[in-house]
């Protein structure tokens, strides 16, 4: 066909690169996770996330309403829980006053209009560091499913926007959904961690909370990476039982999965981007192998052309301050 096609001509400037560039991204896109611990003043640097903290609430609603100046809407909450709270059942998870009913409530004052969307899952809570109720060594599906809704009912009281089960069990977003509309929460949403893959890529996220499973591994819930076909299945359950959103889970070596589930859904697609994700480009970058902000913008650009319509990133905020330049 050469010469009639020269496929070039529309990669001849940035001007016309940007006429006909198919993705684009803004901090719109983004939701940012956080590390939130007991006490005043706390601010921990996480040791394999550089450049990011665990803080006490005061410090987290000082940055939640720096990211909303920066024009990022969304948060994911995660809590680290005092070894004393924790129990086989998860109680404190549902415990008024808890640190994540706090949090949610201080983040909705502050900045109301800032989307809350707390973590569903025990295993802060679990004296096991399993996301569920462990009896003889197994993870019990529908025990677990009860305290997960009752932590939603409880987060939903708090203020929160979405409730965001990533716990992987059977039947807890349509559980979830009853007990909301039940309770009245309803304009309380779900998105659903509905293809989460058991990934060594959660290492560092597990360093943050000190969450660790005590023993075994979390993959009689979570999926093989190996499967393909599963995700399908499960993103296709989590919409039929009430989920308003599906996430997919990690993000760069799963965007064919992405891609999948968003072929099959019809509702918005979610992308974490996790933490082994985020400490491998600080890594790199760190030891002046890789450009940092290149790398990280075009992770996100990736991400966003898979079928994202969301991406939880912990680089929302570096990202936000390029993308406002
Ligand atoms: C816990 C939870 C995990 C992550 C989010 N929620 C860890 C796990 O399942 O063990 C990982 C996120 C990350 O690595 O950034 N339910």
């Amino acid at each position: 066909m050469y010469p009639i096609h020269r496929n070039r001509r529309l990669r001849t400037n940035e001007s016309i690169r940007s006429l006909v560039r198919e993705t684009t991204i803004s901090p719109n896109d983004f939701m940012f996770p956080m590390f939130v611990a007991e006490g005043k003043g706390v601010e921990v640097p996480l040791g394999s996330m550089p450049g990011l903290f665990r803080r006490s609430l005061d410090l987290t609603v000082k940055e939640v309403k720096e990211l909303w100046s920066l024009g990022i809407k969304a948060v994911n909450i995660y809590v680290k829980v005092d070894d004393k709270l924790k129990d086989n059942a998860g109680k404190e998870a549902w415990n008024k006053d808890g640190l994540m009913q706090q949090t949610i409530r201080a983040i909705k004052d502050a900045v109301p209009g800032m989307i809350v969307m707390p973590d569903v899952a025990l295993d802060p809570y679990s004296i096991h560091g399993h996301d569920g109720i462990v009896e003889n060594g197994l993870i019990i599906n529908d025990a677990t499913v009860d305290a997960l809704t009752r932590m939603s009912v409880s987060h939903a009281e708090a203020g929160a926007d979405f409730v965001a089960p990533s716990d992987m069990m059977d039947g807890r977003v349509y559980a979830i959904r009853k007990a909301l509309e039940e309770s009245g929460h309803h304009d309380v949403g779900i998105m659903s961690y509905s293809a989460k893959y058991a990934s060594a890529f959660y290492g560092p996220f597990r360093d943050a909370l000190d969450s660790a499973p005590g023993f075994g591994d979390k993959k009689t819930y979570q999926m093989d990476y190996a499967n393909r076909i599963e995700a399908i299945k499960e993103a296709l359950h989590d919409v039929e039982e009430g989920a308003d959103i599906v996430m997919v889970k990690p993000g760069m070596a799963y965007l064919d999965i992405v891609r999948e589930v968003k072929n099959a859904v019809n509702v918005p697609v979610a992308v974490y981007q996790v933490s082994g994700e985020y400490a491998m480009v600080k890594a790199a970058a760190e030891k002046g192998w890789l450009d940092h902000d290149k790398v990280m913008m075009e992770q996100l650009y990736c991400i966003k052309r898979a079928g994202a319509s969301i991406i939880s990133t912990y680089f929302a905020k570096e990202a936000a301050i390029i993308l406002n330049k």
